[in-house]
């Protein structure tokens, strides 16, 4: 049973040992954490997430043929590297059997911070459900936000608002959470009345920072895929200890 929920609005506003013992959510929508669960549901056995392009350069060479690069700078593919950071690049003829390295601008570094959680879990609308589901028997849990270069983005902030608003439904009172998981929370239930008068998720995420950057580079597909809640219902968790993302 949750007690505490605290959002994290971006990682500048995590204190170093912020996370120590808890189970912490990743979310960056635009894109990086909905592109790692596509490649876990296209069947990668695993994505490992680094900081830098050589070091992860390096790691999918010595995979050899059992290793796939992919990721971004800038938002677009980088050079040498096999895919990109668009979900609907992570198809099970690219990855089903592979060990996935993946870096990316913000989504991965944001990663880094986590590590001396007790869980770690990745956090995509896809998987909506199953990750509330999951949350709903952890103690204490925060959603780290990864913005965009230093930048809160409504993208992120939505998701950890709906992850805030699902677990207050089932614990209510009880549960204690900080101001940013208050706001997050108000900013997904006020996005939620506008679907209720026939504006889509999708459409919020195309007005955010995130949306317009992917927009400008011709990625609005991307964006649609993001929006796509329960997709899938798995929970993608980030090992600790062997530094990679697999199903759960
Ligand atoms: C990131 O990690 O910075 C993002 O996923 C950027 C992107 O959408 O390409």
């Amino acid at each position: 049973m949750t007690q505490s929920a605290r959002v994290f609005l971006l990682p500048s506003l995590a204190e170093d040992d912020a996370f120590q013992g808890r189970t912490v959510v990743v979310v960056d929508i635009l894109r990086a954490t909905t592109t790692i669960v596509h490649a876990l549901a296209a069947g990668a056995t695993a994505v490992v997430p680094m900081l830098d392009v050589e070091a992860a350069r390096e790691k999918a060479h010595r995979l050899e043929s059992r290793g796939v690069l992919g990721g971004e700078r800038g938002g677009k593919k980088i050079e040498g590297f096999d895919l990109g950071n668009s979900p609907a690049e992570y198809t099970l003829a690219a990855v089903q059997g592979k060990t996935v390295v993946f870096t990316t601008t913000n989504g991965t570094k944001a990663m880094q911070l986590c590590r001396s959680a007790n869980r770690v879990l990745i956090g995509a609308f896809s998987c909506f459900s199953a990750i509330c589901r999951e949350l709903g028997e952890q103690d204490q849990v925060d959603i780290l936000c990864a913005g965009t270069d230093g930048q809160i983005t409504r993208e992120d902030v939505l998701f950890a608002g709906a992850v805030i608003d699902d677990l207050t439904r089932s614990f209510g009172e009880t549960l204690q959470l900080n101001d940013q998981a208050e706001i997050a929370a108000d900013a997904w239930r006020n996005a939620k009345r506008d679907f209720a008068a026939l504006k889509p998720l999708a459409e919020c995420l195309r007005a955010s920072q995130g949306g317009r950057n992917l927009l400008e580079i011709g990625h609005e597909r991307d964006i649609e895929i993001a929006a796509q809640i329960d997709k899938f219902n798995f929970v993608a968790e980030l090992d600790l200890a062997a530094w990679w993302i697999v199903r759960k």
